[in-house]
């Protein structure tokens, strides 16, 4: 298990579980105000995007976890 942090709180989460996966259990897959989530979950349609560290445009469903990650669903 490793953590990261979604939104300002802490999650324990398994290490090799992609972000998309671990948003789709902890956020009920909800991301923003616009309520985007997984889609295709394949890197395709882009409704999974997230804000991880520095980097504003990152496709959850594509994308590990690594521990300390920062996570941000709500910068779009
Ligand atoms: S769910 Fe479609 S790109 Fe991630």
């Amino acid at each position: 298990m490793i953590t990261i942090f979604i939104d300002g709180s802490e999650y324990e989460v398994n290490e090799d579980a992609t972000l998309g996966h671990v948003l789709h259990e902890v956020k009920s897959a909800r991301f923003g105000s616009s309520y985007r989530g997984l889609f295709c979950g394949m890197g395709i349609c882009f409704e999974c995007v997230v804000k991880v560290d520095d980097d504003l445009y990152k496709r959850s469903c594509m994308t590990k976890v690594y521990p300390g990650m920062q996570v941000n669903t709500n910068s779009l």
